[in-house]
C-alpha cells in the first residue's frame, strides 16, 4: 500500500473509492488530520493532507513526526509527498511538475529527528540521495505512461516560511544550487529516512521564485490558486498511474 501526504492544493484524492477514516495516535502527538484509506485504480491507499484536511496547520507547525510515523505504522511501501513550490531554475515555471532528486534545508526549530531524548542511542543516517530511486522511477513511468511531462530531478530547498522569500534570499539559494524552493520538504524527507521508509515527492511549481520571471516585482499570490487546480489535477492522474503500476 501507498502513502500519500497531499500538500497544498491536495487536501484529498479524488475517484477514492471505500473510504474510510481513521484517527491514529503516535508517541510524538497527533498527525495532521485521521488517515484517509481507500481504494484508488482498484489499489490500496492511504492519504493525509499535510496541513490539516481544513488547510490550517502552518507548514512549520506541522507534526511531521507523528505524520510519517504514523504511516509508517500501518506498513506502507512508501510515501509519495505531493508538495508546491517556487520555481528558481529558468525552466521551472508556474504549472510545471518536478520530481526533485536532492533537498537543501534551512529550516530551524522543527523536531527533524526520532533518534532523541533520554536513552535514545545516537544514530546517524545515509542521507546523500535524500529521494528514493525506487518511487522516483515509478513516478517517471508513471507520468510517462499517462502522457505527463514531469522534470526528472531538481534540488529542493525547504524554507522556513510561512512568509515568502526576498528576491536576495532566492539568489543566496540559486548560489546555493537550489532549483526549487518549498516549505516543507524537511525534516519529512530525513524523517522517513531514519524510519528506512522510501520516500519521493511530486513538486508543484506554483509561482516564480521571488525576483525570478512573473515575480520579478513581487510574488502574485491571486494567481497561484488557478495554476495549482490544473496541475493538481495532473499529479492525481500520475498517482493514478503510479498505484496502478
Ligand atoms: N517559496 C516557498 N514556498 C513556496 C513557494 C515559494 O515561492 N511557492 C509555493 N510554495
Amino acid at each position: 500500500m501507498l502513502a500519500i501526504l497531499g500538500g497544498s492544493g491536495l487536501s484529498q484524492l479524488a475517484n477514492l473509492e471505500n473510504v474510510r477514516r481513521q484517527a491514529v495516535r503516535t508517541p510524538y502527538g497527533e498527525p495532521s488530520g485521521p488517515l484517509t484509506f481507500g481504494r484508488l485504480s482498484g489499489r490500496d491507499v492511504v492519504f493525509l493532507a499535510r496541513h490539516g484536511y481544513g488547510h490550517t496547520i502552518v507548514p512549520h507547525d506541522v507534526n511531521y513526526r507523528a505524520n510519517v510515523w504514523a504511516l509508517h505504522a500501518q506498513g506502507v511501501e512508501g510515501i509519495v509527498s505531493v508538495a508546491s513550490v517556487g520555481g528558481i531554475r529558468e525552466e521551472f515555471r508556474p504549472g510545471c511538475l518536478v520530481i526533485p532528486d536532492q533537498i537543501l534545508d534551512y529550516t530551524w526549530g522543527r523536531s527533524h529527528t526520532f533518534f532523541d531524548g533520554p536513552g535514545v542511542k545516537v544514530t546517524h543516517i545515509d542521507f546523500t540521495m535524500p529521494y528514493s530511486q525506487t518511487l522516483r522511477t515509478r513516478l517517471l513511468l508513471a507520468a510517462d505512461s499517462c502522457g505527463e511531462a514531469v522534470f526528472d530531478g531538481g534540488v529542493y530547498a525547504t524554507t522556513q516560511g510561512p512568509r515568502l522569500e526576498t528576491a536576495a534570499a532566492i539568489n543566496r539559494l540559486e548560489h546555493d544550487g537550489a532549483d526549487l524552493v518549498g516549505m516543507t520538504g524537511m525534516p519529512e524527507a530525513s524523517l522517513a529516512r531514519e524510519l528506512e521508509l522510501d520516500y519521493a515527492a511530486v513538486t508543484v511549481v506554483a509561482n516564480h521564485a521571488a525576483g525570478r520571471g512573473g515575480s520579478m516585482n513581487g510574488i502574485q499570490l491571486e494567481l497561484i490558486e488557478a495554476v495549482l487546480d490544473d496541475a493538481i489535477r495532473r499529479v492525481r492522474r500520475i498517482i493514478e498511474a503510479m498505484v496502478s503500476q
